[in-house]
């Protein structure tokens, strides 16, 4: 079992069927998500993103159950109550998904654009939001 600190997961659920879900967690050196961002983000001038830092690590809704307010829901109940001065997370480049059009209504920026994972062949954005500490 992988354990992450401050691991914190919210779900929406329908007739007793989950419909979506969101996790996220303090991202720490050891991760290796952090590991792969360290290089990329110094680069860019944003190493003080790594630390501290809680990330939002997967979200997704049920595609039937897309445009109904559940991923701005569970968004906003993953991050209340959290204490962090700064948020991250990575999603995919293209500019018309869905994912990033809802990060960007809340309050989310682009910190890195076109971050190539090699192991899907794929390139990706990180997206950073401050907290409110
Ligand atoms: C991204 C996702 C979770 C959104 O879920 P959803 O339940 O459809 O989201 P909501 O209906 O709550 O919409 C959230 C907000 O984003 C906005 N939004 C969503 N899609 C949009 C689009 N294509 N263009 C503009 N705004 C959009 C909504 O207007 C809403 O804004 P508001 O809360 O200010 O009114 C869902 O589309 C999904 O699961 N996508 C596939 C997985 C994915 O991409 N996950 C994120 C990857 S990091």
């Amino acid at each position: 079992m992988v354990k992450r600190k401050d691991f914190k997961l919210v779900a929406a659920w329908h007739n007793d069927l989950p419909v979506g879900f969101a996790f996220g967690y303090q991202l720490l050196p050891a991760y290796g998500w952090h590991k792969v961002l360290g290089p990329p983000m110094q680069k860019a001038g944003h190493s003080a993103w790594l630390d501290n830092v809680f990330c939002l690590a997967e979200m997704a809704v049920v595609p039937d159950y897309w445009g109904m307010g559940i991923g701005g829901l569970l968004h906003d109940s993953l991050f209340d109550g959290l204490t962090y001065p700064r948020f991250l997370l990575s999603t995919m480049q293209d500019d018309s998904t869905n994912g990033y059009q809802m990060y960007l209504k809340r309050g989310w920026f682009d910190l890195i654009e076109n971050y190539w994972v090699s192991a899907v062949d794929r390139s990706y954005r990180v997206m950073g939001k401050w907290g409110e500490l």
